[in-house]
């Protein structure tokens, strides 16, 4: 999350409601807490008790709570702030912000610090749908300049952000508008998610960009039209959840019946010339991105891992104890924001937030909800993909595939279709050692496949 902005936001807040601005140290104060610092820490940085410190940041959260017409605490100041900031500011543009009534004018208090980007371009049209809200965004500072230099230097037409369910790839797109929104003419973001057919898209698309005028019925003609209005304008367009166009219980990457046009129009968006760029996200790699990819550079690939230390932040937010066992928490579940905060909630619930105590537990521990997020991905494998995602589960180590063909009774061809599939579909861990490659499930899967479907069958 970029910091100064917030605080920057916090403070022109505070001066449109009571003509002041935020004190040296109330700006201290809010930036340490913005940083996750505890007010023992913010008061040795600046030589000062513990006490003054909470007795200022007391005062510090009801002038902000006034101003925001919320109940803001050091426990949601960030969540309260973040939203002000990315719901109207962004959306709104810099000029000119009201947020509960409160009409700010950034020129009229302290300069400002933004770049001369804003110059380039009129402000976009924004049209986010039913996107959710960010309420924190931690880290993914590399992820973000690799897209920003893909999107505006290499203008690179269809982006494929990658990862398994719950590892970021909504939240990392929606905070990317906010950094580069001031570069495109529109920015539209809707999520596939009832996996609505090409036509109900380019329609919804189209509607956009010319609100009063009839789409037209034929999706040749939609398609037409949408390929000039990304021509005339410079358009970011994310497409999100693009997995539910694929069918289940096949292997990965094959379109529903009914949605095979949607290649053809991926195809489109990377062959003809254009100044706007299309965002997917997926939980599978889509087979034309794969082989698009080879013969077109205007295609990128971006795929998401885990958090690692930036995780810590989620682990604070839910103030969780222990804090020099977070790591190996982070570790055990991947540094998937989803999975912490779902085992963030466990540890509260049933640990009373004592990391090293729901540590010493035997196996890794599964919430019933991180489960059931895990189905949705595993309700699509097909009998010979489940097959040999239990054998791996079974597996004390990495195995090669020469293993997995003599331990599995499955026709060979229909192993390696299963291990490309899978591998499609991001739940293989790849390791190569002496040109051999070495397949094995994260500890998070391995427990999974074990739970859901060996220990149940036994
Ligand atoms: N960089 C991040 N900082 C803070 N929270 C994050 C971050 N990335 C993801 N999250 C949180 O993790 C959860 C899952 O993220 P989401 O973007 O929905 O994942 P995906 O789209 O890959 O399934 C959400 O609650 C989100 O707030
Ligand atoms: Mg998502």
């Amino acid at each position: 999350m970029d910091i100064s902005t917030v605080l920057k936001l916090a403070d022109e807040l505070v001066f449109a409601k009571t003509g002041k601005h935020l004190e040296y140290l109330e700006e201290a104060i809010l930036q340490g807490t913005l940083y996750g610092q505890k007010y023992s820490q913010i008061a040795e940085d600046f030589h000062l008790s513990e006490g003054h410190i909470r007795d200022v940041a007391c005062k510090l959260w009801k002038k902000l709570s006034d101003v925001l017409e919320e109940n803001v605490s050091k426990a949601n100041v960030r969540y309260i702030l973040e939203k002000a900031k990315f719901y109207n500011f962004s959306t709104i543009g810099n000029d000119n912000l009201t947020i509960n009534n409160v009409n700010i004018c950034p020129q009229s208090s302290q300069p400002s610090q933004a770049t001369p980007q804003t110059e380039q371009t009129p402000k976009p049209h924004i049209d986010l749908g039913d996107a959710p809200e960010i309420f924190s965004f931690f880290d993914r500072t590399p992820q973000l300049t690799t897209l920003e230099t893909w999107i505006l230097q290499q203008h690179s037409r269809l982006i494929a952000i990658l990862g398994i369910s719950g590892i970021g790839k909504t939240t990392l797109s929606l905070q990317l508008i906010e950094q580069i929104q001031h570069n495109f003419n529109y920015i539209i973001y809707r999520s596939l998610r009832f996996s609505p057919t090409l036509e109900t898209t380019l329609t919804n698309l189209l509607q956009i960009f010319a609100p009063k005028s009839e789409t037209p019925q034929n999706i040749e003609t939609q398609l037409s039209q949408l390929i000039n209005y990304l021509r005339q304008h410079r358009c970011l367009i994310i497409l999100d959840d693009i997995h539910t166009l694929f069918s289940s219980k096949q292997l990965a990457g094959q379109y529903q019946t009914g949605y095979e046009n949607y290649h053809l129009f991926f195809q489109l968006i990377t062959q003809i010339t254009h100044q706007s760029c299309l965002i997917v996200n997926s939980w599978e790699k889509p087979r034309e991105v794969v082989q698009l990819k080879k013969e077109n550079n205007a295609i990128h690939c971006l795929l998401l891992e885990g958090l690692g230390e930036a995780a810590k932040e989620i682990i604070r937010e839910q103030e969780l104890l222990d804090e020099d066992c977070w790591q190996s928490l982070i570790d055990r579940y991947q540094g998937n924001p989803l999975w912490l905060e779902f085992t963030a909630n466990l540890i509260k619930e049933l640990f009373a937030g004592k990391v090293s105590e729901f540590l010493q537990c035997d196996t890794l521990i599964l919430s019933e909800s991180l489960q059931a997020q895990l189905d949705q991905q595993f309700q699509r494998l097909t009998s010979s993909e489940i097959a040999v995602m239990i054998q791996l589960a079974n597996e004390n180590e990495p195995v090669c595939l020469a293993h997995l063909i003599k331990k599995l009774d499955l026709p060979t061809s229909e192993l390696l279709n299963a291990m490309q599939s899978l591998g499609m579909r991001l739940l293989l861990d790849v390791k190569e050692c002496d040109r051999t490659r070495f397949f094995s499930l994260n500890p998070v899967l391995k427990q999974y496949v074990k739970n859901r479907y060996t220990e149940r069958n036994n």
